[in-house]
């Protein structure tokens, strides 16, 4: 090696090194807390950390029954009849519904249909919709089973 290429190479690696280490003992001496554990640390880890935690709700909280369902997300517009939802145990206004058949019926929930959005809101599974449905549809005179969870 040259005497130039060694000087090269001492500066690439050495310099470096000397400068992490001057940043480190001034780190140190102007935070003498830092072995500690104090307000600020807990201020600068707030502020730091990652956007968007992941919670996992869905696998942790138990699949509802279909009146629970029913409760938790269709009884806001069916249980009074708003914005023209059929409303519960009304078998008149069930009866031409329950005609098309529980897979009609289902698609409709899936898909929206008139005011009802698109899995009637989206916080259900497809299971508790399904249990949801069938609760909503049998007190307006059908007769599906509840669904088992697959
Ligand atoms: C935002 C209000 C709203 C919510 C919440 C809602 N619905 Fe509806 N639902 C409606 C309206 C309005 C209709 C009538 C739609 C039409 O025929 O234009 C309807 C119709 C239906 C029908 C009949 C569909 C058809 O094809 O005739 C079923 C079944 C149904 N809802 C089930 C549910 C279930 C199950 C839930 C809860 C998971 C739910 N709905 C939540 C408003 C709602």
């Amino acid at each position: 090696m040259s005497n130039q290429s060694l000087k090269t190479a001492v500066f690439a690696f050495g310099a470096p090194l000397v400068l992490a280490a001057a940043l480190v003992s001034n780190f140190a001496v102007a935070n003498p807390s830092k072995a500690g554990y104090d307000n600020s640390d807990l201020a600068t880890a707030i502020r730091i950390q990652k956007v968007g935690s992941v919670a996992l709700q869905g696998g942790a909280r138990k699949v509802r029954d279909g009146a629970e369902a029913y409760t938790a997300q269709c009884a806001a517009c069916h249980a009074g009849g708003l914005v023209g939802a059929p409303k519960f145990g009304d078998t008149a206004a069930w009866a031409p519904r329950i005609g098309q058949g529980f897979a009609a019926l289902l698609k409709s929930v899936m898909g929206g249909k008139g005011a009802m959005g698109a899995q009637a809101g989206g916080a259900l599974s497809d299971l508790e919709i399904e249990r949801a449905l069938v609760h909503l549809a049998n007190a307006g005179g059908a007769k599906f089973p509840e669904p088992a969870a697959k």
